[in-house]
């Protein structure tokens, strides 16, 4: 061979993957990964499936050959049967894996072959291909066996305090996809804006979506003013319709990502009830009164109930593949339902002796209008910690593990996202000034030192956590580079718990592949910054930690 053959071949063989020196160093850290002494696997350029594949494998074929043909800025067709080259092959094998979302992923010199049980498992497999081939990981051939540990690894944002849109929206989905998270909890009402059309109750956005803008002023919830005639110059917001949601939903289910919607009731519930004053309590003169802790559905009149139903049918039929429907049901004040009539007779008539009973029922109600349905309820946990309601409704733990336990020991399936350590909007590191000790920080560390499964809690309680959950609330995240700032990288560390095996956990290995990782997810476009960077956070007022009510 001369000179130049021999150049061009080691020119060749540095476009491919080189022989193995080290594992996969991506994020989530994939549960097994094995290197062969097979020498340099291909880049594969195209996808393969077989001739006689079901739609839905050819969709998420397309798919794969989508973000392919991203990498290189040359379209990766998807081709059917046989084809010679570097392919990335994908076939539905169901002993590929015990679980839906597991793969087994191979590489080697004809490409990569990747085999699940589910097109959902295909396509986080390809998440772990996407980002070897991003990062440019100096791998040979391979084989990847993986599978979350759980099932639910979510993301939740809140679009009351501040409204995003669609293509934010899509830019999130596209980086939960990344990091193989699955659920997407997509808090569209609270008090100071209702975000999601419902088209028997226009006011609900045509008044609750939006207010004054004061952005430019600290975060004030008290101060909120709701706008009469929305959307006029000065006025803060925004809503998406029914076809707005049509077109998030697609682009989420393409991505095998669930959303499941919250609607806040019965507190959290100023925007609606200044829409709607005849859902509040009698002597709540909400609407003139202003938000003084009395946000809440009446729980005693007839009417809260056909107009929850309403929405909740919307809500149902919009959500068609939600499994959960999150009713909120947190820091709910008795205030005005002691004040009310209504509510008072309610409470006599089952027999409850104060706003927890009141409460509990007002749960029971609206969870079985979602079971009649085929859904079930999720709430916050204040749901479960008064007075027992039906073991099938879910519950969210924001608040410590002692409510987690409570909700297990009483039969409910539990996600736990703890303010101490999942609440992304508060500072991943202090301001520059800021004193030591200052609380409401969140160190990275710490996000990725937290373990759902506490210590000793027995495996039939354990079995009923779902997964976990990061929340980012946006009361002081004005703008989408503000999110990507308080998200990033801490969700990293998120979708490591939340996939990767508990035994893996190793802060100092995590933090050495955050290094690359960062750089792939700053090339797609997300503000992830270098450490050294932290001090040039985009400015915002810093969260005060929550306390009682946000
Ligand atoms: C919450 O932070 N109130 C769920
Ligand atoms: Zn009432």
């Amino acid at each position: 061979m001369n000179r130049t053959a021999l150049h061009l071949l080691t020119f060749a063989l540095t476009a491919l993957f080189s022989p193995p020196a080290s594992a996969l160093d991506i994020i989530p850290r994939p549960a097994s990964v094995e290197t062969a002494p097979n020498g340099p696997a291909s880049r594969p350029v195209r996808v393969r499936i077989a001739e006689e594949s079901p739609p839905a494998l050819r969709e998420v074929a397309a798919l794969i050959a989508e973000e392919l043909g991203a990498i290189s800025g040359k379209a990766a067709p998807v081709r059917l049967g046989d084809t010679s080259g570097a392919v990335l092959r994908l076939t539905l094998e169901t002993a590929a894996s015990t679980s839906p979302e597991g793969y087994t992923l191979r590489t080697d010199r004809d490409g990569a072959h990747l085999e699940s049980p589910t097109p959902a498992g295909l396509y986080r497999g390809w998440q772990t291909l996407r980002a070897a081939l991003e990062q440019h990981c100096d791998l040979g051939s391979f084989t990847v066996r993986d599978a979350p540990r759980f099932r639910w690894r979510g993301l939740h944002l809140d679009e009351s305090r501040h409204f995003f849109g669609k293509a934010f929206v899509k830019r999130t989905l596209d980086l939960m996809a990344r990091h193989k998270l699955n659920t997407f909890h997509w808090h569209l009402t609270d008090g100071p804006g209702w975000r999601l059309e419902i088209p028997e109750y226009p006011r609900l956005t045509g008044v609750g979506a939006w207010r004054r803008d004061k952005t430019d002023r600290p975060w004030d919830w008290r101060a909120t003013e709701l706008s009469f005639e929305g959307g006029r110059p000065g006025d803060y917001g925004g809503f998406y319709t029914e076809s707005d949601i049509r077109e998030i939903l697609a682009y989420a289910k393409a991505r095998f990502i669930t959303v499941v919607p919250e609607i806040e009731m019965p507190g959290h519930a100023y925007a609606a009830l200044v829409a709607y004053p005849e859902f509040a309590c009698e002597n709540n003169a909400v609407h003139t009164e202003g938000l003084r802790g009395k946000d809440v559905f009446c729980a005693g009149n007839p009417a809260t109930f056909a107009f929850a139903e309403t929405v909740l049918r919307r809500v149902c039929e919009l959500f068609a593949d939600a499994p959960y429907i999150h009713i909120g049901g947190d820091e709910v004040s008795p205030l005005a339902w002691n004040d009310c009539p209504k509510c008072r007779e309610r409470l006599r008539s089952i027999g409850g002796k104060d706003a927890h009973d009141l409460q509990a029922d007002f749960t029971r109600r609206i969870a079985g209008l979602l079971r009649d349905r085929g859904r079930r309820a999720m709430g916050w946990d204040e749901i479960a910690a008064g007075p027992p309601i039906p073991s099938d409704a879910a519950v969210m733990v924001w608040r410590d593990a002692a409510f987690a336990r409570r909700a297990l020991e009483r039969g409910h399936d539990v996600v736990l996202t703890p303010i101490s350590h999942l609440y992304f909007d508060l500072p991943e590191r202090r301001g520059p000034g800021e004193p030591r000790g200052a609380d409401g920080i969140t160190p990275l560390e710490k996000v990725y030192g937290y373990e759902p499964v506490e210590p000793g809690l027995p495996e039939p309680l354990a079995n009923n956590i779902l997964g976990v959950q990061a929340c980012l609330w946006t009361e002081h995240i004005t703008t989408p580079a503000l999110a990507d700032h308080r998200l990033l990288p801490r969700l990293c560390a998120l979708s490591e718990i939340a996939w990767s095996p508990a035994a893996s956990r190793d802060t100092g290995d995590f933090l050495r592949r955050l290094g690359p990782w960062s750089e792939t997810l700053r090339q797609a476009g997300y503000r992830c910054k270098p450490r050294a960077e932290d001090a040039s956070a985009p400015k915002s007022a810093t969260p005060k930690p929550k306390a009682a009510s946000r």
